[in-house]
């Protein structure tokens, strides 16, 4: 306390002080609850791919990543696909769909060499992903996996649907067969 304080009388605090306290301490702990839902909501990087159909094709569709701690979740929604199929899905080397039928992404993005596995297990490719299930109105919606900012960063990668199912075991393509759509996944601003 300063010198000059001392100098008066101490008042006892009035009941309407008392009160201001308890008002000012409760509204800064429920300003730091606030505080603290956010950081648990807070979504990290997102990035986005628009899937465009290859030569002879038509499947079309949308992908995010959004990055949430040290998962990323993959949300995808594809228009084009044959009913009650299933598409092997993965993130590609290379994001170049120039070539025409997807060829130009390479093989499934795989920073870390590891074989190709289903995306539920621990050792495979960084790319791998659930296959699509189509729908009968032909969409599929992926809640998973593995990217983040770094080594494994899926920005500026391929995006790939193939026209078979993934086997999870084929190397190192899950022989999934022909790219019926292909993407350059990229980095929204958020
Ligand atoms: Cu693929
Ligand atoms: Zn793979």
């Amino acid at each position: 306390m300063l010198p000059s304080l001392r100098l008066r009388p101490r008042r006892r605090r009035s009941r309407r002080d008392r009160t201001l306290v308890n008002k000012t301490l409760f509204l800064l702990s429920a300003a730091a609850l606030l505080a603290g839902c956010q950081m648990f909501r807070a979504e990290g990087p997102q990035a986005t791919a628009e899937l465009r159909p290859t030569k002879g094709n038509s499947a079309t569709g949308t992908a995010t990543f959004t990055q949430f701690g040290d998962k990323v979740r993959v949300h995808a929604v594809v228009t084009g696909l044959k009913p009650g199929l299933e598409h092997g899905f993965h993130v590609h080397e290379v994001g170049d769909c120039s070539s025409g039928d997807g060829m130009s992404t390479k093989g499934h993005f795989n920073p870390y060499g590891k074989p190709h596995a289903h995306a539920g297990t621990a050792e495979r490719h960084a790319g791998d992903l659930p296959s699509l299930k189509a729908g009968k109105d032909g969409r599929a919606k992926v809640d998973v996996m593995t990217v983040a900012a770094g080594p494994a960063s899926v920005v500026g990668r391929g995006l790939i649907v193939h026209a078979q199912p993934d086997d999870y075991r084929t190397q190192p393509t899950g022989n999934a067969g022909a790219r019926l759509a292909c993407a350059v996944i990229r980095r929204v601003a958020n």
